[in-house]
C-alpha cells in the first residue's frame, strides 16, 4: 500500500472568510480531504506581520477561521486543523532557511515588491520581508505534496520549491517539493465591478452573512452601465452578476445568457435570482455553523487536538533536518 500524499494548506486570521476563498480554495480543501493526508494552518504569526500592534484580536479571529473551516465541511475527523504559533519547530526551520535565501530573492517576490513600490522599504519590517521563507518552512515541515491556494499564492509556492531544492542540495535529500493547486474556477470578481473579491477592498459577501445582507450586496452589484432599461439588451460577458451566476448557477448559465442579450430578464430579477442561488449554496454551510455554534467549547478542543497531532508531524520531520545538517548534537536532551 502507498503512503497517501499530504496537503498543507491555510489562512491568516484576519478575518471570516468568503466567497472568494470557497471558490478559489476552500471547496478544493474539502473535496481532496478523503484523499490526501491533510493538515490546515491557521497562520496567526504570519498575520502579525502586518497586525503586530493588534495581537489581541487574534484568538477571537483563529476561532472564526476555524469555525469558517467547519461550516464549509472540512472534518476534524480527518483533517489536521491548528495553529501556526503553537507549533514552534516552524519558526525553527524557518531560520534555518533564512541562512542561505537572500534578500534579493526576497526582494523579488511580488507581494513583497508590491508592498515596496507601494511604502518602500524603510518601512518595511523584517518580518514582513520574510515571511514568505516562514510559509515555505509552514509547508515543507509537513512534506506537503500539494497545497490547494488562490492564484495569489503561487509565487509562494514557487519559492518554497526553491527552498526545498537548495536544502536537499546542501543537505541531502531530506523535505519534499511540494506543487500548488489552484482551483480552475475562474477568480470571484468584486460585486463592486473590482477584478477580486476581498476584505480590504470592501467588496467581500461573506461565508457568515445572513441573507438580508447577502440580498443587499447583491442588489447594489455592478451590472452593464449601459443597460438603462430592463428591456435593452444586455452585455453579459462585462456583469459582475452574470459573472457570479456562472460560477453558482451553472445549469441556468445559458438562459441567463440569451434572456440578458434578448432584453427578456432585467437586472432586478437576475440579482434575485442570484441571492436565491446564494441562500440555497450557503444551507448546508449554515446548518453546520449552527451546529457547531451550540457548542463552542468544540472549536478549543479541535484546534487543541489539531495542533498536538500537527506537533507529532513536525517533531519528526525537524529530527530529520537537525540531523541532515549535523547539529543534531545532544540530541536526547531536546524535549
Ligand atoms: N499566505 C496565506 C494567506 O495569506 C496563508 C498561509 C500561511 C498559507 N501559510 C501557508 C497558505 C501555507 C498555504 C500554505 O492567506
Amino acid at each position: 500500500m502507498t503512503k497517501k500524499k499530504s496537503i498543507l494548506t491555510g489562512d491568516r486570521p484576519t478575518g471570516p472568510l468568503h466567497l472568494g476563498h470557497y471558490v478559489g480554495s476552500l471547496e478544493n480543501r474539502v473535496k481532496l480531504q478523503h484523499e490526501y493526508n491533510t493538515f490546515v494552518i491557521i497562520a496567526d504569526v504570519q498575520a502579525l506581520s502586518t497586525n503586530f500592534e493588534h495581537p489581541e484580536n487574534l484568538w477571537d479571529d483563529i476561532r472564526k477561521v476555524t469555525l469558517d473551516y467547519l461550516s464549509v465541511g472540512i472534518d476534524p475527523e480527518i483533517s489536521t486543523i491548528f495553529v501556526q504559533s503553537l507549533v514552534p519547530d516552524i519558526a525553527e526551520l524557518a531560520q534555518y532557511f533564512s541562512m542561505y535565501i537572500s534578500v534579493n530573492v526576497l526582494r523579488h517576490n511580488p507581494t513583497i515588491k508590491t508592498e515596496a513600490s507601494e511604502r518602500g522599504y524603510k518601512e518595511m519590517m523584517y518580518g514582513f520581508l520574510g515571511y514568505p521563507i516562514s510559509q515555505a518552512a509552514d509547508i515543507s515541515i509537513f512534506k506537503a505534496n500539494l497545497v490547494p491556494v488562490g492564484e495569489d499564492q503561487v509565487p509562494h509556492i514557487e519559492l518554497t520549491r526553491k527552498i526545498v531544492r537548495r536544502f536537499n542540495q546542501l543537505y541531502g535529500e531530506t523535505l519534499v517539493e511540494p506543487k500548488a493547486l489552484v482551483s480552475n474556477c475562474p477568480r470571484l470578481v468584486g460585486l463592486d465591478g473590482n477584478t477580486k473579491m476581498s476584505k480590504s477592498l470592501g467588496n467581500a459577501i461573506y461565508l457568515s452573512d445572513p441573507d438580508e445582507i447577502i440580498a443587499k450586496k447583491v442588489r447594489s452589484a455592478v451590472t452593464d452601465p449601459a443597460r438603462i432599461h430592463p428591456t435593452d439588451p444586455g452585455h453579459p460577458n462585462i456583469c459582475s452578476v452574470f459573472a457570479y451566476q456562472k460560477t453558482f448557477n451553472p445549469e441556468k448559465t445559458a438562459e441567463i445568457e440569451s434572456n440578458c442579450k434578448a432584453g427578456k430578464i432585467g437586472c432586478v430579477a437576475c440579482k434575485k435570482m442570484l441571492s436565491e442561488t446564494l441562500t440555497i449554496f450557503l444551507e448546508p454551510i449554515r446548518e453546520r455553523r449552527k451546529e457547531y455554534e451550540k457548542n463552542p467549547k468544540v472549536i478549543d478542543e479541535i484546534l487543541m487536538e489539531g495542533t498536538k497531532r500537527a506537533r507529532k508531524v513536525t517533531n519528526t520531520t525537524m529530527s530529520e533536518v537537525r540531523q541532515a545538517m549535523h547539529i543534531d548534537y545532544l540530541n536526547k536532551a531536546r524535549l
